[in-house]
């Protein structure tokens, strides 16, 4: 069947497939790095001013153009610009709303495998007993990396397939049954897991569990304003930057889901709540767990050295074990299952325009569709598990 007359089945399952899309890897992992990278508090004021003065207006706008799109058949954006107005030449700029959503998919769905894989390594409790030297040769040995040309490991292999494989399978059941139904359940159980962590991290005092400092240290970082900043062109590309990541925008799937509205469906509130939906887990809950846990543990002095990816699969299971056995556990198994929840719902999200194009287009089927999405994403992916330890991953970020 085509894609042209699926619809969102309710109001709260678009909001909620629309907060899934833009909710992801970035909330969690990219905001606190770019945070600690660009000082805290000096982040925040760019941050919150691009939000208001770009973000939310751009999400308006690729609401408006996906819901008229949507109404010509059209559901990727290489059709949508065509009818959106008359000069011939615009469809073509729509073809980086396939390809970046083709690219990001291949190695964002890369790391949101690491995410399933750490949250059962975390449910078996892997780590116990593990120095931090451990867990980092934990990680490069799950990566694979090693001295041959082309290095990974079986399991990581195993775990990315069954993640393209949740992905394809939630995609091949369609917009409502599909992406809307799994963003009901993920969504509530990510944030679920995402405000015990953070009311766990907060609540972490200088001498309790390990712990070297009051984790509101960690909060004072991010939340003491730093005016300096506001003449440093280089803290407002990395504040803007993380606002289009974060917010999913520029990359043709918020066009996309938009283009399944009917003709009068809201959209300055449904782009404004689906927004600020991101925006609650993006500041509050992906501000209040990675610096706090970090600052209680290894001190506002080092926290630079622990920013990014490294911190979540490299420092975070070690700096959890001090919390026991069995809230260590728990806290992996939220941390990791939160990451994985927020990166499929946004996976599915980038492979969404691409079957939508093909549907459209090509009149396939949705199965067809979803085989060649699949087909694709494997093979973009491959490079940066082959090659990961020659900066292939790094190139596609
Ligand atoms: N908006 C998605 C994220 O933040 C891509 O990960």
């Amino acid at each position: 069947m085509s894609g042209t007359n699926e619809r969102w089945a309710s109001r709260i399952g678009l909001i909620l497939a629309v907060a899934g899309n833009a909710v992801g890897l970035g909330n969690f992992l990219r905001f606190p790095a770019q945070a600690i990278n660009n000082g805290g508090g000096a982040f925040i004021i760019p941050y919150l001013v691009s939000l208001v003065v770009m973000g939310i207006p751009l999400l308006w706008v690729e609401w408006a153009i996906g819901r008229h799109g949507g109404q010509y058949g059209h559901h990727s954006t290489p059709g949508m610009l065509d009818v959106l107005g008359k000069s011939r030449v615009l469809k073509y700029f729509g073809v980086f709303g396939i390809f970046t959503n083709l690219v990001v998919a291949a190695y964002y769905s890369y790391i949101e495998s690491w995410t399933l894989a750490y949250t059962f390594f975390s449910l078996f409790d892997v780590f116990n007993g593990m120095n931090q030297q451990e867990v980092i040769q934990y990680f490069k040995s799950y990566l694979g990396t090693g001295d041959g040309f082309f290095n990974f490991s079986p399991v990581a292999l195993f775990f990315f397939v069954v993640t393209l494989g949740l992905n394809l399978w939630i995609l091949s059941r369609g917009i409502s049954a599909g992406i809307e139904k799994a963003s009901k359940i993920l969504m509530p159980l990510l944030i679920l897991f995402g405000i015990f962590l953070a009311i766990r991290a907060l609540t972490l005092e200088a001498g309790e569990s390990g712990a070297v400092e009051d984790a509101i240290a960690g909060l004072n970082f991010l939340w003491t304003p730093q005016f300096d900043s506001l003449a440093n062109p280089k803290v407002w590309l990395a504040a803007a930057g993380q606002v289009f990541f974060t917010l999913s925008v520029g990359m043709g799937s918020i066009h996309c889901y938009a283009a399944y509205l009917r003709k009068n469906d809201d959209v300055a509130l449904n782009a404004a709540s689906a927004g600020f939906m991101n925006e609650f887990v993006e500041v509050v809950l992906g501000g209040s767990i990675v610096i706090p846990i970090a600052v209680a543990y290894l001190g506002l002095a080092s926290l630079s050295a622990f920013s990014g990816f490294g911190m979540s699969f490299m420092t975070l299971p070690m700096l959890f074990e001090n919390w026991g056995p069995f809230l260590s556990a728990l806290g992996g198994l939220a941390w990791f299952g939160l990451l994985f929840f927020a990166g499929i719902t946004s996976s599915i999200a980038m492979g969404q325009p691409v079957m939508a194009f093909l549907q459209d287009s090509f009149k396939f089927t949705r199965q067809k569709s979803t085989v060649l999405f699949g087909f694709a994403v494997f093979l973009l992916a491959l490079p940066t598990i082959l090659l990961y330890d020659h900066g292939a991953f790094d190139e596609y970020d």
